[in-house]
């Protein structure tokens, strides 16, 4: 007999009920940091053929699953497929990150197609079902895209930037145009969200890892807008998790603005503030220091441990701040998963 879908505890926690131990995953908990996946990867060099690939982009999925047992799984993938189905020039080199060609211009926004291609992205949609097939059935699965303004961050750069600089002064000088091409990414990212849920995954996280570089004004323009019409879009069907990073003391009042179910916080963000700061039903996830599980021991343990106090009594699904990095000891992994795991509740 299956479960209903309430007894998964990321989607109970989400609802809003506390749940002790709290629901556990980590972004990026599929990655370099693994053998498993280094061995997969080295298989097909190009990482967007990787990800175009559903057989071994559901296993790659399934890694950290059947090593760890985490409460939820999410879609191995990247956000800048949505770039690539819009019809614009992505490329992955190797040590270097993204390359786009970047989009300089009105010229440049015209060459985009008017609507993204939902064909060129059947792999993903494929690679859902396939790991569906497996998932143990206490297990969540976690769908994703990138917020509107983080992919035009690199849609108008052509790569990543320490400030986010071309994709922010574009919308200084040419305002209207930059709201052009973040009104074609939300409704780009409401499609493709849409496909990814009939596909199957039950949550999704939009993530805003730069939504801190905007200034006051511009954050409710560019971040705070396009992520409220794509959450209003789709929670009806799926809760949803806004992850606005950097964003500070707004995380506040985030969590109804935006119309999320679920609150990402980051690692810049002291817990107890966060428990305090941010309504008392508000379901939060986050925060521990990526670094903090590099190093592992006491460093890990005290994170880890003040992460727990602060939310103990909170709907909260515990997680790193951003995610996990390459030289992560996997071993490190499993004493956390441990450790939330005994001492959370
Ligand atoms: O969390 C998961 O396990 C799911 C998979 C996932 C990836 N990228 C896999 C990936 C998710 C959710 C992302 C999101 C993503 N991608 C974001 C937002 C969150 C964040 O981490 O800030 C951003 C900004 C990107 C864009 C991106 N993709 C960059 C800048 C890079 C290169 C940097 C790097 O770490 O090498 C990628 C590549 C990428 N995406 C890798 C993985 C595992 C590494 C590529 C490889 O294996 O060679």
């Amino acid at each position: 007999m299956t479960r209903p879908a309430s007894a998964k505890t990321l989607l109970r926690v989400l609802a809003g009920e506390a749940v002790d131990p709290p629901p556990i995953w980590l972004m990026r908990q599929a990655g370099r940091y693994l053998p498993e996946y280094r061995a997969l990867r080295a298989r097909t060099p190009s990482f967007l053929d990787f990800c175009y690939a559903p057989k071994i982009a559901a296993e790659a999925t399934l890694q950290p699953i059947r090593r760890y047992g985490f409460d939820a799984a999410i879609l191995f993938s990247d956000i800048l497929v949505v770039p690539d189905a819009l019809g614009q020039v992505v490329r992955f080199e190797a040590g270097e990150g993204p390359r786009l060609d970047p989009i300089l211009d009105r010229a440049g926004f015209e060459r985009l197609k008017p609507q993204i291609d939902l064909e060129r992205l059947s792999p993903v949609f494929e690679t859902i079902g396939r790991i569906l097939e497996t998932l143990p059935e206490e297990t969540a699965l976690i769908g994703f895209c990138g917020a509107p303004f983080t992919v035009a961050s690199y849609m108008v750069a052509g790569r990543g930037t320490p400030d986010q600089g071309p994709a922010r002064l574009m919308a200084y000088r040419d305002p209207e145009l930059f709201a052009a091409l973040i009104d074609r990414l939300v409704e780009a990212s409401i499609a493709y969200l849409h496909r990814q849920i009939d596909a199957g995954v039950e949550v999704v996280q939009i993530f805003d890892t730069w939504a801190g570089a905007l200034a006051p004004g511009e954050y409710e323009r560019w971040c705070l807008e396009p992520l409220r019409r794509i959450a209003a879009a789709v929670s009806p069907r799926v809760p949803v998790i806004g992850f606005p990073k950097g964003i500070g003391a707004r995380l506040a009042g985030f969590g109804e603005a935006a119309g999320v179910a679920g609150v990402g916080l980051d690692s810049g963000v002291d817990s107890f503030w966060a428990a305090k700061a941010l309504p008392r039903g508000q379901t939060t996830q986050g925060n521990l220091d990526p670094l903090a599980l590099v190093a592992g021991g006491p460093a890990l343990e005290a994170g880890a441990r003040r992460i727990l106090d602060a939310f103990r009594g909170r709907p909260h699904i515990f997680n790193l701040g951003h995610g996990v990095t390459p030289q992560t000891p996997p071993e490190h992994v499993a004493a956390l998963v441990e450790l939330v795991r005994r001492e959370g509740r």
